[in-house]
């Protein structure tokens, strides 16, 4: 048995986001968010639910705190919910929407748990997507209003901030494909997302630098690697297209202050640009959305294996049956952590890394005694913390790790059917029993190190990439 340490300093998290667990959808003067209308749109979640109550969150959260405190962890990080505090998306203050985040934050720091607030996780104000939402370049302006906004009533006690979490799924899932809020279909549009979720980074940036002197601020990425299925020249080539829209088209305009030349003219090629020229870049954008940060955040779950189909064109590669996939279809790879850690430090040279999401959805029901002995998970994450401890040995400054998550929440288009919680959610009463996998982690926090197998498990060319739905 081989045991990984990690350094003194390092931080254990658990991640969740307020549209996933809050509830609370008609409570507290908030305003509709683009999932509440999404949800409300029949056959648009898998299980017909919504998350008007979810894990009842916005009630329970001193009792969520009694949980993260039980575990030991000492960082959470959680998201705003910009209808809460911003009901119109611009304009008036709703008072009861910063109490709530406030007197959560308090009761963090009282703790001992340091807030790492995300500002946007994917609930846009319903009233701004009525004015064109994050297609319409006016919403970069008020992403920055919200920014400073939360950011001078929270930011005495707050340092930590994260602008926007996975800006890929935003513009692909919800504007290209159309299986997140807003269902749009129309990849056009889903460039121009992508470049004013960057822009409105940017400004938000500069935005929580004024409000919090020596704030640390960062941006979070689901970085996902690539690997060509042969090394033929078509799979390789499919491999670096995915990587190019997937990984590069974001994070080079952040580090490098462009757009990835090679993946500009795949998307040319695709038609997926209304023209030769990229028209929504305007003079300075560039510069403000590589504005230096603090951090980056990745969110890791798994790889994609590439290869070029009968037609000539990319394609996800589908799992051999004796590969092990999570219930979300997503292949278990935990080499794939440390190679993106890696490669991440190498090329884009971050200050800090945070790996801000990385957990497994799997469904355990309760034994005989009552628990729930989620070892699939426990596994995903010892083998997952072995490579994040590896990357660490290997020099990336990789400063801390949120597990995904720590309830069983509200997944999106899938409703309550994936789980990825330590702590199982009866969504009837809202009562939370921590699985083995909690207990577990507990332990892990407990000892700063996580014992594992010397040779984390490989089980060969594994080939899948599902996308969500
Ligand atoms: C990530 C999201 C998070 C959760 C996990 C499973 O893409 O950021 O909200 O849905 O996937």
């Amino acid at each position: 048995m081989t045991r990984y340490a990690f350094p003194d300093n390092f931080l254990w998290g658990v991640a969740t986001s307020a549209p996933q667990i809050e509830g609370g959808r008609h409570e507290g003067g908030r305003g509709v968010s683009i999932w509440d209308r999404y949800a409300d749109t029949p056959g648009a979640i898998a299980d017909g639910s919504h998350a008007d109550v979810a894990c009842d969150h916005f009630h329970r959260w001193r009792e969520d705190i009694e949980l993260m405190r039980w575990l030991g962890i000492n960082a959470y990080r959680f998201s705003l919910a910009w209808p809460r505090i911003l009901p119109n998306g611009t304009g008036a203050v709703n008072a009861a929407g910063l109490d709530f985040y406030d007197a959560l934050v308090d009761g963090l720091l009282e703790a001992g748990i340091e807030p790492y607030p995300t500002l946007y996780h994917w609930d846009l104000p319903q009233a701004l997507q009525d004015r064109g939402g994050w297609g319409e370049r006016s919403v970069v302006d008020a992403f920055a209003e919200y920014a400073d906004v939360v950011t001078r009533r929270l930011g005495d006690r707050v340092r930590n901030w994260t602008t926007i979490n996975e800006p890929w799924c935003i513009a692909v899932l919800g504007h290209e494909e159309g299986h997140h809020a807003p269902g749009h279909k129309d990849p056009a549009e889903g460039l121009r997302v992508a470049h004013h979720l960057l822009l409105a980074h940017g400004r938000a940036v500069r935005a929580i630098r004024d409000a919090v002197p020596g704030a640390k601020i960062g941006i979070v990425h689901n970085h996902t690697p690539a690997h060509p299925a042969t090394d033929s020249h078509g799979d390789t080539d499919a491999a670096r297209w995915f990587d190019g829209f997937f990984n590069r088209w974001f994070l080079d305009p952040l580090f490098r202050g462009r757009y990835p030349a090679d993946a500009v003219a795949d998307r040319i090629a695709s038609g997926h640009l209304e023209g030769p020229e990229m028209h929504f870049v305007q003079a300075g954008d560039l510069a403000a959305i590589a504005t230096p940060i603090d951090f980056l955040g990745v969110n890791y779950y798994s790889r994609v294996i590439m290869s070029q189909n009968v037609d000539g064109r990319p394609e996800a590669v589908k799992a051999a049956p004796d590969h092990e996939l999570t219930d979300m279809g997503w292949e278990v790879h935990p080499e794939g952590l440390h190679e993106t850690l890696l490669h991440l430090h190498r090329e884009y040279g971050p200050p800090e890394i945070f790996i801000t999401e990385n957990g497994a959805a799997y469904d355990d029901p309760p034994g005989p005694d009552g628990l729930i002995d989620d070892v699939r998970r426990i596994d995903y994450l010892r083998t997952h913390l072995s490579a994040a401890s590896r990357a660490i040995a290997d020099g990336v400054p990789l400063a801390g790790y949120f597990a995904w998550s720590l309830l069983d929440n509200f997944e999106w288009a899938h409703g309550y059917q994936k789980k990825f919680g330590l702590v199982a959610v009866d969504f009837d009463t809202c009562e939370r029993t921590p699985k083995n996998s909690a207990h577990w982690y507990r332990d892990a926090v407990a000892a700063n190190a996580v014992d594992a197998a010397a040779t984390p498990s490989t089980r060969g060319d594994s080939r899948v990439f599902d996308s969500r739905n």
